[in-house]
Formats: structure tokens, sequence, C-alpha cells
């Protein structure tokens, strides 16, 4: 159990019994599945965020517990999907659904994954937070085709790049702070829930999961993946141009970036070792690193006015942990 975890230690096994329960399904193969990845671990950062948001806003309720097992199935069902359309191969340490089971039973499962959040969701059957969720995963979507679409191109520029992660992986974070907020506005009949707080989690939500797609994307070149749970070189073979590599195409002698270049547009991992020497030489990585500090520093900064307390500490070590895996 990571640090941030333990300062909610009861709500998070809460979340964590959630979850379980709400894998059921009468159908086998959707349960295997299902507790296979769920089973699997993974990190439950966007849960824990929910939980942070709604208490360090002084929610005395028990929705947030819901909403934490809802952002974690949305999460949860992204994986699924995104394993497939990465090809990828392991997945938390084990090897991926789609390599396990096959790519139908992945989307699939993933389908029925997000559909049981929607469930949920209704549950607790608060139209604007359900506004929140359906906005999120909409973007999550676009997010991931729009990835596609630029997949081989290697002209990709940072905004784009910016725009890519935001969308794929930020959103849901924002979502994750900006609900926990919302959740304690509602319980104190604050009529405006969008401003009071909820503004400034979500905006916390959002440089958080900018950091934390930074630093996944530097884990790709340099990560262990006895630690991350997932193989080096994916965004390479899948001719992504992420961070590490947009700086270092710009950085680098011709030859050096026609390497790169070439990799990309023919969606190819054979020269890695080769590319990753360049990206270091170009000292691309130190580079990815800063900037995912700076987005740390800015989902700090969101925090202004949320009153201090021992919540608001640790979810400034929320913001510190996304940037520690990779400084
Ligand atoms: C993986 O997210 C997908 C990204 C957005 C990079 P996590 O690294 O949070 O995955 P788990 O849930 O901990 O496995
Ligand atoms: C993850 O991006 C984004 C979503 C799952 C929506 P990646 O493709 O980089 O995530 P990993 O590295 O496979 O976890
Ligand atoms: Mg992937
Ligand atoms: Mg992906
Ligand atoms: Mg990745």
């Amino acid at each position: 159990m990571l640090p941030f975890h333990k300062a909610v230690e009861s709500d998070f096994s809460a979340v964590n019994d959630l979850i379980i329960a709400n894998l059921h399904s009468n159908v086998g193969l959707v349960e295997n599945i299902g507790h296979y990845i769920v089973g699997s671990g993974g990190k439950r950062l966007r849960p824990v965020v929910v939980l942070l948001s709604a208490l360090a806003n002084g929610y005395k309720g028990k929705q947030h517990l819901t909403m934490a097992a809802v952002i974690e199935f949305i999460h949860t069902a992204t994986l699924l999907h995104d394993d497939v359309v990465d090809v990828s191969a392991l997945r938390r340490g084990r090897e991926t659904a789609n390599n396990q089971w096959g790519n139908a039973p992945s989307v699939l499962v993933g389908d029925f994954i997000y559909s049981r959040a929607f469930q949920m969701l209704v549950e607790v059957g608060d139209m604007p937070i359900m506004g929140v969720i359906a906005d999120a995963t909409n973007v999550i979507s676009e997010g991931e085709v729009q990835q596609m679409g630029n997949a081989g191109n290697s002209a990709i520029d940072e905004a784009t790049y910016y725009e890519v992660i935001y969308r794929k992986t930020a959103k849901l974070f924002e979502a994750a702070g900006r609900i926990g907020a919302m959740l304690a506005a509602k319980e104190n009949h604050n009529a405006d829930r969008d401003v009071h707080g909820s503004d400034a989690m979500a905006a916390y939500g959002k440089h958080l999961g900018l950091a934390f797609q930074i630093a996944d994307d530097v884990l790709d070149y340099q990560g262990d993946s006895e630690e991350t749970g997932k193989n080096v070189g994916d965004d390479l073979a899948e001719g992504k141009m992420t961070l590490p590599l947009i700086h270092a195409r710009d950085h680098l002698g011709e030859e050096q970036k026609q390497l790169i270049c070439a990799a990309i547009e023919s969606k190819s991992a054979e020269h890695f070792e080769k590319i990753l020497e360049a990206v270091r030489q170009s000292s691309s990585l130190d580079y990815s690193v800063i900037q995912a500090q700076e987005q740390a520093e800015l989902a700090k900064q969101s925090l202004a006015r949320l009153p201090e307390s021992k919540l608001k500490t640790v979810l400034f070590d929320l913001a510190d942990f996304a940037v520690a895996r990779i400084s």
C-alpha cells in the first residue's frame, strides 16, 4: 500500500471491496477476465484522487466510495481496450488479457466494465456528476482515436502531444478531482457546484494526469519492466511520437533525426537501443522529466485556496509521486 492509500485506508479498502463486488456477472468469461485484470493490482491512483478530493473538501457522506470505484472501472475498461489497440503483451506484471484470451474478449469485457461503471453511476443518481463522467469518457475515446490517427506521423509537435495526453489520460484524473469536490459542495448545499473548490480540484487532477502520462512516456524508454509491469518500447513499436522523441527529433543531427523518423513511420522498435542512445544524448529524457515536474508543480499550485489539512499534504505527496518514478 502506498502512503497516500494509507492516509485514507478504511475508505480505500471499502472502494476495493466495491470494485470486487461489482465485477459480478452471470457470464463466466466476463468474471474471469474482470478478476484477472483487477486482481493483478494497479496503483489505484484515480480512485485515491476522488477520495482525497472529497475528504479534503470536508465531505462526510459515502458516495465518494462508489464514485472512486466508478472511476477505477472506467480506467480498467480503457486499459483492456488500450492493450488491444497498442498490441501490448504485458500489463501489471502479467500477460495482457488480449494475449491470454484474444482481442475480442478483451474488447467485450472492457465494454462490460464500462457499462457497469454507468450502472453504478445511476445508483449515485447525481445528474451533474453523470455529466462529468459522460464528458470524460467521451473525451478519452477522442484522445485514443486522435493518437491512433497520429501514429506513424513523425512530424507531431508538442502542442499536439499535449492535446492527446490531456484527452486520453488527464481528463479522467480531472474528473476524479472535480467529482470529489462536487460531492462535498452538494452536501454543503452549495448551489454553485462548478465553483467552490471543484474547478481547483479539477485543475489539480488535470495537471497530475499530465505529469503522470509524461512520466509513463519516459518509462516506456527507460523503465524497468519488473517495476512498471509493462514492456519498454511499446510506444516506438506503435509509431507514437511521445515527448522524449519529439524533443530528440528537434535537437539531434540529421542522421539521428532520420533514424527516429524512419522508426516512427515504419512503426518499428527494431532500432530501439540506438534510438534510446540518441534520446539520451539529446537529454530528451531529462527534458521530459522537467516538463513532468512542472506539471506536478502546477497541480500543487491549483490547491492554493484549499484549506490546510493533513489530506492536503497527501495531495501534494501524490503529485510528487507522479514524477518520483522517473526522477
Ligand atoms: C496506465 O495507468 C495508463 C496510463 C494512463 C499511463 P496506470 O499506470 O495508473 O495503471 P495502473 O492502474 O497503475 O496499472
Ligand atoms: C494510456 O496510454 C491511455 C489510456 C489507457 C486511455 P498508454 O498506451 O501509454 O498506456 P500504457 O502505457 O499502455 O499503460
Ligand atoms: Mg498502451
Ligand atoms: Mg495507448
Ligand atoms: Mg505508456
